[in-house]
């Protein structure tokens, strides 16, 4: 199969918590491997623009306000079928309904506070790819 790609965020929760050596081992140890990685707060227009598609909903101003609550860490990641394999690694979006095993089940706190992003599609990867890293930041070999 050919290699796919999936962007995904270590959030402001999980950061605070020191866990991100403990979440980037557990992805590289499921087979995917990091071809891009940064440490970053981002503003109230950056995270405005890469949750675009929650505008308008009730939880849309609480999100941005989480987001930007603390330091995150974007990390663009290359595997086979990368996006759907990253989406079982996470867990449903609360932590409460998400499976044994899954990243958000063993980290998450809450909906919100849910330590993990997973892009969507391979549409939403490749655009918040493009969000997060230059080219000469992504390295895709
Ligand atoms: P993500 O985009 O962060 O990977 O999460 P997801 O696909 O599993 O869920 P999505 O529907 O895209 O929601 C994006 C993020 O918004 C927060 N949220 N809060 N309070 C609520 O009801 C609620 N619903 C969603 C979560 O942080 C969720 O990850
Ligand atoms: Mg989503």
């Amino acid at each position: 199969m050919e290699k796919e790609y999936t962007l995904s965020i270590i959030k402001p929760d999980a950061v605070e918590r020191n866990l991100v050596g403990k979440i980037l081992n557990f992805i590289t140890e499921a087979g995917f491997k990091i071809v891009g990685l940064k440490m970053m707060m981002v503003n109230k227009y950056k995270v405005e623009e890469f949750y675009a598609e929650h505008k308008g909903k009730s939880f849309f101003n609480d999100l941005v306000e989480y987001m930007r609550s603390g330091p995150i860490v974007a990390v663009l990641l290359e595997k086979e079928n990368a996006v759907e394999d990253f989406r079982k690694l996470i867990g449903d979006t609360d932590p409460a309904k998400a499976e044994d095993g899954t990243i958000r089940k063993m980290f998450g706190i809450s909906v919100q506070k849910n330590s993990i992003h997973g892009s969507d599609s391979r549409q939403s990867a490749l655009r918040e790819s493009e969000f997060f890293f230059a080219s000469y930041e992504r390295f895709f070999f």
